[in-house]
């Protein structure tokens, strides 16, 4: 049986590039048969966030964008990271066969050092925290964005390390990529990937006044509508591949590539696609709105879906500690 599962930092609200490289994988899985695990990664959204009341805050955003998206808490486990400590305990086992080099080699964090981040132990560790939340629970197939890839290849290192040394104690998992190649790299409002990091994203849940000025701040130059453009090269139409269909797609494709009379100005487009958006979150954002008004039944979710992956996190954290030698 395959067992899914992946993580989502609660370091900032959720954005599109969220949604289309990761959320939607995961709501859509989730009806899928199969054991279904995700998790709200705390420990990690610590090695950046520093304000406690913001991380109680979006840590419960988080958990309330993926129920009103629609994963359903009764055929999906949810739940956050730090209330199953054995993920820790799992994570410095594998740090003793983990070498230097491995963690020096991630993109993620040489990321974040050229963009001027400050580093701190917890975010070269990274990795192997989320190696132990991949191998705590026998995940088989982690469905993550392309920049997740390489935490992954890691993952596998670090188990097969591990058992090399001690016999087969965790399972080998898999990437599972988004099948679509513009929903694996959404780009952020200035073309690079979006990130909550990168001040370039969209909120899943902007509405009214704040949409509007987001879609506009993709940016355009001064062509006329009727000179013919390459819709490949207008970042608008990697927003709209998002949203629509892709005849539609097609439809406004076909009328900016010939030009004319009949061409869609920027200005029409970005309607068009505010239009979509709204059709798109509408109605989840309702629900949001009511899961964020009662945040104690948000931490009931939370806590019985801690009670189920703790079951399972703790029998493999014994296996590791007896391999190991420590019982
Ligand atoms: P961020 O870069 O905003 O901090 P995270 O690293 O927390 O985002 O990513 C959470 C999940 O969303 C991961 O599975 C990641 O692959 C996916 N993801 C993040 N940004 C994008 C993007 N721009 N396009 C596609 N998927 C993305
Ligand atoms: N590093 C992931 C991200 O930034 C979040 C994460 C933590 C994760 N642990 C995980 C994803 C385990 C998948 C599996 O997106």
């Amino acid at each position: 049986m395959k067992t899914y599962l992946s993580g989502i930092q609660p370091s900032g609200r959720l954005h599109l590039g969220n949604y289309f490289g990761a959320i939607r994988q995961h709501i859509a899985l989730s009806e899928t048969p199969g054991e279904h695990y995700y998790f709200i990664a705390d420990y990690h959204a610590l090695t950046t966030v520093r304000d406690p009341e913001l991380l109680r805050e979006l840590v419960r955003d988080v958990a309330a964008t993926y129920l009103a998206l629609g994963l359903d808490p009764e055929r999906a486990v949810l739940w956050r990271q730090s209330e199953v400590p054995e993920v820790t305990e799992i994570a410095w086992m594998l740090s003793t066969v983990c070498g230097m080099g491995l963690l020096e080699r991630a993109h993620s964090y040489k990321d974040k050092l050229a963009h001027g981040i400050k580093p701190n132990v917890g975010l070269f560790t990274y990795p192997v925290l989320m190696a132990a939340d991949i191998l705590a629970y026998d995940a088989t197939h982690v469905p993550v964005g392309k920049d997740q890839v390489q935490h992954l290849e890691m993952t596998q290192d670090m188990a097969g390390y591990f058992n090399g040394q001690y016999g087969e104690v965790f399972v080998r998992p898999e990437a599972q990529l988004a099948d679509n190649e513009s929903m694996a790299k959404v780009p952020g409002i200035d073309g690079q990937k979006m990130s909550k990091s990168y001040g370039n994203a969209i909120w899943i849940f902007e509405e009214g006044k704040a949409l509007k000025k987001a879609i506009q701040g993709i940016p355009t130059d001064s062509r006329a509508p009727e000179e013919p453009k390459d819709p490949k090269e207008l970042l608008l139409f990697d927003f709209l591949a998002l949203f629509l269909p892709e005849d539609e797609w097609n439809d406004w494709a076909a009328r900016v590539q010939a030009g004319g009379e009949g061409a869609p100005g920027y200005g029409h487009l970005k309607q068009r696609l505010i239009a979509a958006v709204d059709e798109t979150f509408g109605e989840a954002r309702e629900r949001r709105r009511e899961l964020m008004s009662d945040p104690a039944e948000l931490d009931r979710i939370l806590a019985r879906g801690a009670e189920k992956a703790r079951v399972r996190a703790q029998a493999t954290r014994n296996r590791a500690l007896t391999a190991c030698g420590l019982r």
